[in-house]
């Protein structure tokens, strides 16, 4: 087996950071001393945006990173993005800084339910979705997106929501639907006609929503705008967005997951208190640099992104390739750096298919943990050559098992 290269490529637009290792990246220390190319965790291996850096490199220069609040122009710089970039006019006052998502799809099942109450989640979905509910003593009703099984035999994988389902798994205790959006780990745009039908679904059923927004500025055109799901709900009547919670970080697309920094966007004032209160004492402030390196995102960020979106769009379109050639039906995403592969015939030869590619030398996201057994997740924000190693050693696996007949 060829063992894995570290170094930083050279004349790559968006070469990889050199040694992950040496600061123990949670991506490639799964596998460390292990020929394994990690293809797994949602984090890129590209450095972050100049921008990005230098304005962290000076917060770092400072030497003080005591208890910090969120610059004073930050909101309003923030709100500025929001109306440029999403149409969405949000007010200052609206926005609770949180050090991550996931804190925000817990602390939003805590605020929107009572013990035993209900949830409602697609699958598959990102496995924190599926877990809030029970960690927050509350259930999760699942909703299987509907898969365009006739697209599957042509080799695409196609999701979109069926209402149908959606209606048979609401529950008279249901408070709350988690929707993510865009969806992961599908990579798909949800049509207008299923938000449309998504908000008349909420509206009708009195449902509160917490969408996670955390992958709208990874659409990889470049050019569609990400509609916020709360703007959706204002869109049939205003006061609707009252039962919105918008989750949002340029974690995923600034390559910024250490820095704890997100958000959540309350506009009703009393389910904002309640989400504060359900906060307190248990989750700490965002982090000094989080806030640094968002005020450089939102200033100085939007070029290096757009390259960022050429690039990815570069790789996906290289593992789309290799998948076809493997005979492997695959999303080919619109947004995000994840493609979602169908191995349910591997995994009924080979059982676990995650851990025969392992073997093979290839680290993916097991498609159970989405509650999809028999599909992996594959995050193709790396280096070239590297996910080009890493798809060789993939096809040769399979090549070897089809001819095992
Ligand atoms: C949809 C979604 N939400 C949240 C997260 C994680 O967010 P955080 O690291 O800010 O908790 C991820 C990471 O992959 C994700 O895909």
């Amino acid at each position: 087996m060829t063992s894995i290269r570290l170094a930083p490529m050279s004349g790559e637009r968006f070469p990889m950071a050199a040694e992950r290792l040496a600061w123990a990246a949670k991506k490639w220390e799964k596998y460390r001393g292990r020929d394994i190319i990690p293809l797994w965790i949602a984090d890129m291996d590209f450095p972050s945006a100049p921008a990005i850096r230098g304005a962290l490199a000076a917060h770092v220069a400072h030497g003080n990173y005591g208890y910090t609040l969120a610059p004073r122009t930050l909101v309003g710089e923030l709100a500025a993005y929001y109306a440029q970039h999403y149409a969405w006019s949000i007010e200052p006052d609206w926005i609770v800084w949180l050090p991550g998502l996931v804190v925000g799809l817990n602390l939003a099942v805590k605020t929107c339910c009572q013990p035993g109450e209900s949830v409602l989640s697609f699958s598959p979905v990102y496995p924190p979705f599926l877990g809030a509910a029970p960690l927050q003593g509350c259930r999760t009703c699942v909703v299987p997106l509907a898969l365009d099984e006739t697209a599957a035999q042509q080799g695409i994988l196609l999701y979109r929501v069926d209402f149908d389902r959606l209606a048979a798994a609401l529950q008279p205790d249901t408070r709350l639907l988690l929707l993510c959006h865009p969806h992961n780990p599908v990579g798909s745009l949800f049509s207008a006609d299923e938000l449309a039908g998504l908000a008349d679904f909420c509206r009708a059923n009195d449902l509160l929503v917490c969408s996670d927004e955390v992958h709208c500025d990874l659409i990889l055109d470049g050019t569609t705008a990400h509609v916020p799901f709360a703007r959706v709900l204002a869109a049939s009547a205003a006061d609707e967005i009252a039962r919105s919670i918008t989750l949002h970080g340029p974690g995923k697309v600034f390559n910024l997951a250490g820095l704890g920094i997100a958000w959540a966007i309350i506009p009703d004032p009393a389910l904002r208190r309640r989400f504060r209160s359900a906060r307190q004492r248990l989750v700490p402030e965002a982090c000094c640099f989080g806030y640094t390196a968002l005020q450089a995102a939102l200033r100085d960020g939007d070029p290096w992104r757009q390259e960022l979106l050429a690039t990815l769009r570069d790789r996906r379109d290289q593992v789309s390739a290799a998948l076809d050639a493997m005979h492997l039906a695959h999303t080919h995403p619109a947004a995000t750096y994840l493609t979602w592969i169908d191995c349910r015939r591997l995994a009924a030869r080979v059982g676990s298919v995650a851990a025969w590619f392992e073997e093979h030398g290839v680290g993916l996201s097991d498609g159970d943990e989405f509650g999809a057994p028999g599909f992996l997740r594959l995050n193709f924000a790396t280096d070239h050559a590297l996910l080009a190693e890493a798809l060789r050693r993939m096809a040769a696996a399979v090549a070897a098992l089809d001819e095992d007949g």
